[in-house]
């Protein structure tokens, strides 16, 4: 088991599609979940995608108890899936601000579907199959995106809304010492 090193927005790595897994339960799979899941903890992250990490598979990790980084954010249940396929079952979107493990230190305001159903598989070859709305959909989506190549930043819509967590904390704070709340 071990922390790895997370790549940063800029690491072409974090730009390729990733490709997917061949065979379940092997010591290389496994190994790699477990790497996953402690560098997951270590960096106090809701998920984890593979080439976070400079693996190319379609890997992906998430799970919120409760999360320092996350303080208002509803349970996710703890979830290893692999080559994961979804569909929309709301599509109408909701926003919400995101960070990303891989954009340490900034925070955007996405917009991401309502509800969706995925599916794939465990680390073991089980099958895994739920209907996710709320911050569970969202966190599933933002995971999904890594595996595409996809980072955050390039789904904000209004471009405003994304900057450094410091900045937009002091700013959220004045605006509501304007407002006298
Ligand atoms: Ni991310």
């Amino acid at each position: 088991m071990a922390v790895r090193p997370i790549l940063r927005i800029g690491d072409p790595r974090l730009r390729e599609v990733s490709r997917p897994v061949e065979a379940f339960d092997t010591p290389e799979l496994n190994a790699l979940i477990e790497d996953m899941f402690d560098t997951m903890a270590a960096a106090d992250g809701a998920g984890l995608a593979a080439p976070q990490i400079g693996v190319p598979l379609r890997v992906m990790i998430f799970g919120v108890e409760s999360n320092p980084r996350y303080p208002d954010a509803e349970p996710v249940p703890t979830t290893v899936l692999i080559n994961p396929e979804y569909s929309v079952r709301d599509d109408s979107t909701v926003s919400g601000w995101e960070g990303c493990l891989s954009v340490p230190g900034m925070r955007g305001y996405v917009p991401r579907y309502r509800a969706v159903a995925y599916k794939g598989h465990d680390q073991f070859g089980e099958p895994v199959e739920r209907e996710a709305d709320g911050f569970h959909a969202v966190v599933f989506q933002h995971e999904y995106d890594h595996l595409d190549g996809v980072l955050y930043p390039d789904r904000i819509v209004e471009c405003d809304k994304f900057g450094f967590e410091e900045e937009l904390v002091a700013a959220a704070m004045q605006a509501e010492e304007r407002a006298g709340a």
